[in-house]
């Protein structure tokens, strides 16, 4: 039988997924730590539904020790799909000693899930959650993946760079099949509440000021959260050990989507400036030429479609 295997389950794009696999009756195993970098409740509510799912298992382990408890749950006859998502995000919490964090939770994590995988064997498919974080500062934009050198601007993409080329490796060295997906700023219901469009919503929710690091002229490439569950899906097939970009739907500048915002909240929104934050970096712009070609596969959702959702999902949550 076909198994799956959903690190950082209780995440926001790990729970997202994990729900899409179990509505499309597939049986999966989540792995979470719960992690306190945000309010642990936010991971509860999200895993809530999977909870009632008889085809769904919890782990709650921490991936960066000793791997051995994933046999108690996993039958060796099993073939296992794994997609590894479980990592420390955020680019401005990884200066510093919180550094040790990253490195445990994104590298020595991905090498453990990596070496578990190899040595066990009926593996269909390793597909690692990478970001358009390591791309750091390019010259020239679009970010395409066999022009641009992957040169990170920040710790957290030194380390979700470092664990990109492990599972490279695996694949180079031992066989082991893999795809890797570069994911551009991911926003939709469920987005951790550290990002800017969830602190965006709920400032203008309470009528406070949005605050912005930088004048607002950065520009992202904003993916919403169907099209990265929709890539990821896909990628299941992708086996040859390729990373792929997943963005390229929605490059605004950070302005543009306050405006937007303010539209489909039907209100003004006062905005409060101040410096730039460390790591941060200017824009980013994906080429999703690749993913189209390997996979088929296009962003499909505008910004304003995509904030009305998370606009949405984020009154509700605060009117229960
Ligand atoms: N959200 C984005 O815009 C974005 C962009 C690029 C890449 N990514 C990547 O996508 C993945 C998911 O991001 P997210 O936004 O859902 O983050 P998230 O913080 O909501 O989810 C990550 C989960 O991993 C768990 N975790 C961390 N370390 C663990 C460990 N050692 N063992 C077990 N569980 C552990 C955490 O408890 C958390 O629930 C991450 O790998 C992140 O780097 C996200």
């Amino acid at each position: 039988m076909k198994k799956y295997l959903v690190t950082g389950c209780a995440g926001f794009i790990g729970s997202t997924l994990t729900d899409r696999l179990l509505k499309q009756d597939e049986s999966v195993t989540g792995v979470d730590v719960f992690r306190d970098y945000y309010d642990v409740g936010i991971k509860r509510h999200n895993i809530s539904g999977a909870l009632e799912n008889p085809n769904f298992t919890l782990i709650e382990k921490d991936l960066s020790t000793d791997l051995s408890f994933l046999d108690n749950f996993v039958d060796p006859s099993d073939e296992l799909v794994i997609y590894h998502l479980a990592a420390q995000a955020g680019v401005r919490k990884s200066w510093g000693s919180d550094f040790r964090i990253y490195t445990r939770d994104n590298i020595d994590a991905t090498q453990n899930l990596l070496e578990w995988a190899h040595s066990r064997g009926n593996i269909k498919n390793f597909v690692y959650a990478s970001s358009s974080s390591i791309y750091g500062v390019p010259a020239i934009l679009p970010m395409t993946e066999d022009k641009t050198v992957p040169i990170p601007y920040s710790p957290y993409g030194v380390t979700k760079l470092a664990a990109e080329n492990l599972v490279r490796l695996y694949t180079a060295n031992m066989g082991l099949p893999t795809a890797s997906l570069r994911f551009f700023t991911v926003y939709g219901p469920r987005q951790r509440p550290d990002m800017a469009f969830n602190r965006f919503i709920r400032a203008a929710s309470e009528k406070r000021p949005i605050g912005i690091f930088g004048n607002g002229g950065q520009t992202r490439d904003f993916t919403f959260i169907d099209d990265i569950v929709h890539g990821l899906r896909l990628a299941e097939n992708s086996t040859k050990g390729l990373a792929m970009n997943l963005g390229g739907g929605n490059r605004v500048t950070l302005l543009h989507t306050i405006k937007t915002l303010a539209k489909v909240i039907g209100q003004e929104i006062e905005i409060e400036f101040s410096e730039s934050k460390l790591g941060d970096v200017p824009d980013t712009w994906a080429s999703a030429e690749l993913a189209f070609k390997e996979m088929g596969w296009k962003p499909s959702i505008s910004l304003e479609e995509g904030l009305k959702q998370e606009v949405n999902w984020l009154f509700s949550q605060n009117s229960q």
